[in-house]
């Protein structure tokens, strides 16, 4: 018998395995289902990624290892995305490396910090990945809550002194994932200042960065003295709808950005050329893609909200990223709520608990499915 390691057998499953189950268990007794739970998009990617792939991968000279910060092209395109759609200036040699999406460098990048016996600080609810990547370096987790009377900012006050004292880095996400808060002004200025003061690292995912109908989300880049301190994570799977190409790009400080290229050259390897292809070409010629995708949401945002406020349902109020975060009523735990929904409507969301203990209470609904799916939503729920 082979013997496995410990934290592979004691590690719990992927979280939205659970949801993915429960809906295959449905879909085998034959129902049809309306699946709002898991974040990808019914949306095609851009027809010029698709054509770029084509085309680079037609050429031999594509099929070979490559650099393991990403083409220079790639991160030249990187670049001036940034610049466009932040006004951050980032050297593409030193503060932009390539990702195989930005899930696998989230997981990775808490080894460059942390030691065993090391501290993280991590809201709660999150994207699971952070708190698998510190515990796998031997590290701790704090979780600080998010609340809704914060707006789901961090308050820093609910860190212990002693916490704030011995964490190496903070994770943060807006848009946020479940709850599809954004960030505000202040709360970015105080996270940099504690950050600074404590001589925390700052892990920021703004994977949702082009995911908002009115007001364009901020990078904490664009903060003075954010370059310090700051790696931050852009996903080109929710911004093109690219979910399945694996591309994204990590940017920030040198010495982070380095330590990351260093991690990657001894664990894992770079996207595939023609998918960075693929990635510099939406990056330089997709702002007409947003513009469709931004539409497509705002539609499916606004159907959604209506159909759950004729329901009576509580939502947090947000015009950012594609989940609707809204609180169970009555005495239900998230999951019996999901359940409920599973059993009754052949719907399946996520109960917020499995994002997080303090996720309890609360359930998230993805809208980037098709209209027509959330009409049939509509025709069983009301
Ligand atoms: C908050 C957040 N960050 C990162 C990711 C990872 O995206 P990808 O690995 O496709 O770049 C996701 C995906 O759902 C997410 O919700």
């Amino acid at each position: 018998m082979v013997r496995f390691s410990e934290s592979i057998t004691k590690a719990g499953t992927y979280p939205f395995k659970k949801v993915t189950d429960l809906k295959n268990g449905l879909i085998k007794k034959g129902v049809k289902v309306i699946d709002l739970g898991m974040g990808d998009t019914t949306l095609p990617a851009p027809e010029i990624a698709i054509e770029a792939v084509q085309k680079a991968v037609a050429d031999p000279a594509n099929h070979h290892y490559n650099f393991y910060n990403g083409y220079p092209f790639f991160r030249e395109a990187a670049s001036s995305w940034m610049e466009r759609k932040h006004g951050v200036k980032l050297d593409p040699e030193k503060e932009i490396t390539a990702v195989i999406g930005t899930k696998e460098a989230l997981f990775r990048m808490p080894s460059s910090f942390i030691d065993p016996g090391d501290i993280a600080i991590i809201p709660d609810p999150s994207y699971p990945p952070l708190e698998s990547g510190t515990l796998s370096a031997g590290g701790g987790v704090h979780f600080v809550p998010l609340r809704h009377q914060n707006g789901f900012m961090i308050d820093f006050c609910e860190i212990p002194e002693n916490i704030k004292q011995k964490a190496k880095f903070i994770y943060i996400n807006y848009p946020n994932n479940p709850t599809s808060a954004v960030m505000t002004d202040a709360f970015a200025k105080e996270l940099l200042e504690q950050a600074h003061k404590y001589d925390w690292a700052i892990l920021s995912d703004m994977a949702y960065s082009e995911v908002y109908e009115n007001r364009r989300n901020v990078s904490l880049l664009e903060f003075e003295g954010a370059k310090e301190r700051v790696i931050e994570f852009h996903s080109l799977s929710k911004t093109f709808s690219m979910t399945g190409f694996r591309i994204g790009f990590a940017c920030g400080n040198g010495e982070m950005i380095s330590s990351l290229v260093k991690i990657k050259s001894i664990r894992g390897s770079s996207p595939f050329q023609p998918v960075q292809a693929a990635g510099a070409a939406v990056m330089e010629n997709g702002d007409e893609y947003l513009l469709t995708m931004r539409d497509f949401y705002k539609k499916n945002r606004m159907l959604l909200k209506s159909i759950f406020a004729k329901k009576g349902l509580e939502i947090f109020n947000s015009e950012s990223t594609f989940y609707v975060w809204a609180k169970v009523p009555g005495s239900m735990t998230s999951l019996e709520y999901s359940t409920l929904l599973v059993e009754k409507y052949g719907s399946v969301v996520t109960p917020g608990s499995i994002l997080g203990a303090s996720g309890e209470g609360w359930f998230r609904a993805c809208f980037a499915c098709r209209t027509e799916d959330l009409l049939e939503f509509e025709r069983r729920f009301i």
